[in-house]
């Protein structure tokens, strides 16, 4: 018999469209990677350090290359100061970053607050640390939060907050009013808050805002990010976690027993990415633009509706005034029928009653894979 603790693990309904897509022959706007390719000075890096016979494990807390040009980064973006060497844990991505750090943190029983709807990890980080998730609701159509209702979730067991911006799956991105508001509690009521930055680069409306420097706030933040959005390459899994010394000393022991330690050739190529200049993150911002209009112009002319994503790469989308199926169903008919894989919302919900009528878009792909799915998409009416 499994461990009671993956009882209630769920198959990654993420993944298994991208598989349901397959079997269909679906273009596949489920999974969130990136189908065009990452930049050539970052893989001609990674065939250098092969070839250089950077391939024994690296210093398991991240390669001081990377580490080095991790806090120069931050440093020109936030001016944000960073010690690499004893503020900094690379990891295997992000998805890694945020598990150990759930572990090093949390406490069994702990409450930790997460916004809904969540990018779907969190929730099995949660159960593996024996934390008590409390949820906080975006709500329909502009994704925002009620501050009461934030100010209600903080309570004596409250150990830490995650907060996701610019946001999976709603494509908000938290303003600064909002983010002043968590570091108050946060401050107020003596919370961890742990960010997913992932997509900071990937926006079109707002600024990206780093708690983490906030006053008062740097004691009691981790900021995690990562490679695989910025620079297109989920596949390398790189990803890190900064937080004060303690806490990075905590984070790196569950780390080392976790994973030892990211893949070493590509750390050294991570560290090229790292530095690239301001000119590589705006042009990678306006395709993104130009993917995001291409997609949600269809998404309108179909019948969709949805409020345009402010930054991530996804859209959530509804579909109500198109059909009453259920949010699966309708994943599953648009996939076989419409030729077009999507994630039912649900999956981005904890509650089995969550009955969300949208589904959510990727626009991680090429034009013209985009157009092409635009085509198909604008056909539905007729099919539906
Ligand atoms: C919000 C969020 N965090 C983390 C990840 C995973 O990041 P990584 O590839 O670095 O593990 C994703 C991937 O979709 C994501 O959407």
């Amino acid at each position: 018999m499994p461990a009671q603790r993956t009882a209630t693990f769920t198959e990654s309904v993420i993944r298994e469209m991208t598989r349901v897509a397959a079997q269909y022959g679906a273009i596949n706007l489920a999974q969130g990677f990136p189908d065009f390719p990452m930049p050539a000075a970052m893989k001609d890096a990674a065939c250098a350090a092969i070839h250089g016979d950077v391939n024994q494990y690296a210093i398991t807390w991240g390669a001081p290359a990377l580490r080095v040009a991790i806090a120069e980064k931050y440093a020109r973006w936030y001016q944000m100061p960073v010690d690499p060497e004893r503020e900094i844990t690379v990891t295997c991505g992000a998805t890694e970053a945020m598990a150990s750090v759930f572990m090093a943190l949390i406490d069994p029983g702990d409450e930790v607050i997460i916004f809904e709807p969540f990018y779907e990890n969190y929730g099995p980080d949660a159960i593996l640390a024996g934390a008590k998730p409390v949820f906080v609701p975006l709500s329909w159509p502009d994704w925002q939060f009620d501050p009461d209702r934030l100010r209600a979730a903080f309570s004596k067991r409250t150990k830490a907050i995650i907060v996701n911006t610019p946001h999976n799956p709603t494509g908000r991105v938290f303003t600064r009013d909002e983010l002043s508001l968590i570091a108050d509690l946060c401050i107020e009521h003596d919370v961890w808050a742990i960010t997913d930055e992932i997509y900071e680069h990937i926006r079109y409306a707002g600024s990206h805002h780093v708690l983490a420097t906030w006053p008062g706030m740097r004691e009691r933040t981790v900021t995690i990010s990562g490679l695989s959005k910025t620079f297109s390459c989920t596949g390398w899994r790189l990803g890190y976690a900064i937080a004060p010394p303690e806490e990075s000393v905590a984070i790196r022991k569950v780390h080392d027993f976790l994973t030892v330690g990211a893949p070493a050739p590509l750390q050294q190529a991570g560290a090229v990415g790292m530095a690239f200049d301001a000119e590589y993150y705006n042009h990678m911002a306006l395709d993104y633009r130009a993917r995001r209009d291409v997609l949600c112009g269809a998404l309108q002319e179909a019948g969709f509706r949805f409020t345009l994503p402010e930054g991530a790469y996804y859209v959530l989308a509804d579909y109500s005034q198109m059909s009453d199926a259920s949010d699966r169903d309708f994943a599953i008919w648009l996939t076989k029928e419409g030729g077009v894989a999507t994630v039912p919302g649900s999956s981005f919900h904890a509650s089995a009653d969550a009955v969300p009528h949208y589904v959510r878009f990727a626009f991680c792909k090429k034009p013209e894979t985009l157009e092409a799915a635009a085509t198909r998409l604008v056909r539905l009416p007729e099919r539906v």
